[in-house]
């Protein structure tokens, strides 16, 4: 491209330059221990009218040969092991990836607060039980989504999408009690790290990494940022 050449996208991204906040994120403040300091963040991002979706986080997998992000919606939070819960199709990319490798991380962006928080993890799977009980809990047009779409697949057209719905939707119709479909349910991360990042001044910003020790204690450290 010429230098005179107008590009807008890129004069858009040059004139991006925020600012961060003076409120850091001390050794005081983090803790010893991550977990209370992850739902004590996850709670102030919830309760931020800026964040969208505060329980939205990026998930990566990595199948041996590619890595692959998405974003899912954590679903529940164990404070006593930090257990991170989300639901998906158990066909789907990200799940075949998880099956030949269970080791991911995962990214809560509340860019609103100048905050990140990346965990990397073992997954397990939970149990048809939990699964069920949180399929159960979910609206009847989202249970009837999860039987129509074979999630990660080639489809030819949305049409193909919509008449399955009409056929699970006729199938089991509304107000009925909807089976969980056995390609689905939830994934529990078992988290090894918990790194916080706090956005701050002059790009002095703070990062506070925790490492589950064998013991079940965590190491805490202080990385440049
Ligand atoms: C805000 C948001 C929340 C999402 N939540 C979920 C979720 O909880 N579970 C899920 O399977 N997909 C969710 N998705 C869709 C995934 O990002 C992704 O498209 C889908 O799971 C297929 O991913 P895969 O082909 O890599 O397996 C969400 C997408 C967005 C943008």
């Amino acid at each position: 491209m010429s230098p005179s050449a107008p590009d807008p996208i890129n004069d858009a991204i040059r004139a991006m330059r925020r600012s961060y906040g003076e409120v850091g994120l001390t050794e005081g403040l983090a803790g010893a221990n991550p977990l209370p300091l992850f739902a004590n963040w996850l709670a102030e991002a919830a309760g931020n009218s800026y964040v969208v979706e505060a329980n939205a986080m990026v998930l990566s997998t990595f199948d041996g040969a590619r890595i692959s992000s998405r974003t899912v919606l954590l679903k529940g939070f164990d404070s006593l092991e930090g257990g991170c819960t989300f639901f998906t199709n158990y066909r789907s990319a990200k799940a075949q990836a998880l099956d030949s490798n269970p080791e991911l991380s995962l990214l809560f962006p509340w860019y609103a607060m100048e905050r990140q928080v990346i965990i990397t993890a073992r997954v397990e799977k939970v149990s048809r039980g939990e699964s069920e009980e949180y399929f159960a809990s979910r609206p009847w047009s989202s249970q009837i989504g999860a039987w129509a779409s074979d999630q990660s697949m080639e489809i030819p057209d949305r049409a193909v999408l919509e008449k399955r719905f009409q056929e699970f939707a006729a199938r089991y119709p509304e107000g009925s009690a909807v089976p969980l479909p056995d390609n689905w349910g939830g994934f529990r991360a078992l988290p090894h790290t918990f790194e916080f990042w706090q956005g701050r001044y002059s790009r002095l910003h703070d990062r506070i990494r925790f490492a589950k020790v064998s013991d079940g204690t965590w190491s805490r450290q202080r990385l440049a940022p």
